[in-house]
């Protein structure tokens, strides 16, 4: 076990021991490299850095009370890093190559997966970049497949709090027709300038609304947005927000709870009738949402008057984490216990 203090982590990097890589090149993928750099060399050209061929994953993997490691739905982030190299034209990595590579930088870096009492745990990130120097604007033909991870404690500074979060109507992440769907630095990029206004002004996260029409939510920065009002799960259709993972667990689980689900275009009004609202991701897992300020309208919705936690919104993450810790039984097979 490593000198860390688990317990104050943040969602941050840490050098760990080993990484792991695989390279594309000649319409083949490489056998699994591992390496204890966390450097990389590439041309200058490559396409990953002029053109954006770049598209990333998170999942994460936890220690259970009884010992044992478990990572959540790496089938699901497989799945759509595929969707990802299909929209921008990468190779797509064959969900097993994806899955033995999770597996291994696991198992390599098990003194860093950090331990079941810390609430922490083991952020794992596959990163695939085209490598392959090009000048004129077009697809590579060589890309390196890298997975690293980083022990991490909560996303957000306040944890398993409601923090506010902002409508910033200048600006866009992701275009109705766009790369919204899919998991590219690019999304990300652009939602760089509005995160940083967001934050200066003491607000957690931005919250998008549709580009094309500003009439309905579409999701927040790095994670999907949820509203619950009459005992029901409300979370927004949209063809610009990515499919979150931890979303579609969370309304299976708020079915299994006795909750109504919806999926469906939720108009930014509505904010105003929700008894909770929150953030949800693999490193956001539930964040809570204090108030939403719509700062250009000048309007305020204000979801939690105590500072904490409203009772679904506890029971929804309760529920979450006891699957991914392994306290509950995994009826969905969402979990892969490793082998030891
Ligand atoms: N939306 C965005 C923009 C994200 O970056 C993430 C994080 O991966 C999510 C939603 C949540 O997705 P998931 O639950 O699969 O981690
Ligand atoms: C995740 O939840 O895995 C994310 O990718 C969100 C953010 C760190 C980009």
């Amino acid at each position: 076990m490593k000198n860390i203090n688990w317990s104050d982590l943040t969602f941050g990097y840490v050098k760990t021991d080993f990484n792991v890589r695989i390279y594309y090149k000649k319409g083949k993928w490489s056998d699994l490299e591992i390496s204890d750099s966390d450097q990389i060399t590439m041309h200058m050209a490559s396409t990953c850095l002029h053109y954006g061929q770049e598209a990333f994953e998170g999942l994460k993997a936890f220690k259970g009370k009884d010992g044992k490691i478990r990572i959540f739905r790496m089938r699901e982030n497989a799945l759509r890093l595929q969707d990802s190299c299909r929209g921008i034209v990468m190779a797509e990595l064959p969900v097993e190559i994806f899955e033995a590579a999770v597996v291994e930088v696991v198992k390599r870096n098990l003194s860093f997966v950090p331990p079941y009492e810390s609430g922490a745990s083991l952020y794992i990130r596959p990163l695939l970049i085209g490598t392959s120097p090009q000048v004129g604007v077009k697809a590579g033909d060589e890309y390196l497949f890298i997975v690293f991870v980083s022990p991490v404690g909560p996303y957000f500074k306040a944890g398993f709090k409601p923090t506010p979060y902002a409508i910033l109507r200048g600006y866009d992440r992701a275009a109705p027709l766009g790369t919204g769907t899919i998991k590219v630095g690019g999304n990300y990029a652009a939602s760089l300038i509005s995160g940083e206004i967001a934050h200066t002004k003491g607000y957690s996260a931005v919250l998008y609304l549709d580009a094309k029409e500003k009439k309905y939510i579409d999701e927040c920065g790095p994670a999907n947005f949820f509203g619950i009002k009459n005992n029901t799960y409300i979370t927004p259709q949209s063809s610009s927000i990515l499919p979150s993972i931890t979303n579609k667990s969370l309304m299976i689980l708020a079915e299994e709870l006795g909750m109504k689900v919806e999926r469906r275009p939720v108009p930014v009004e509505e904010l105003a009738t929700f008894e909770e609202a929150g953030a949800c991701g693999t490193a956001a897992v539930i964040s809570p949402i204090s108030r939403v300020d719509d700062l250009d309208e000048n309007k305020s919705y204000v979801f939690s008057k105590e500072g904490e936690p409203g009772p679904n919104s506890l029971r929804l993450y309760n529920k979450l984490r006891a699957i991914q810790y392994g306290d509950e039984e995994d009826k969905y097979a969402w979990v892969t216990v490793l082998d030891l």
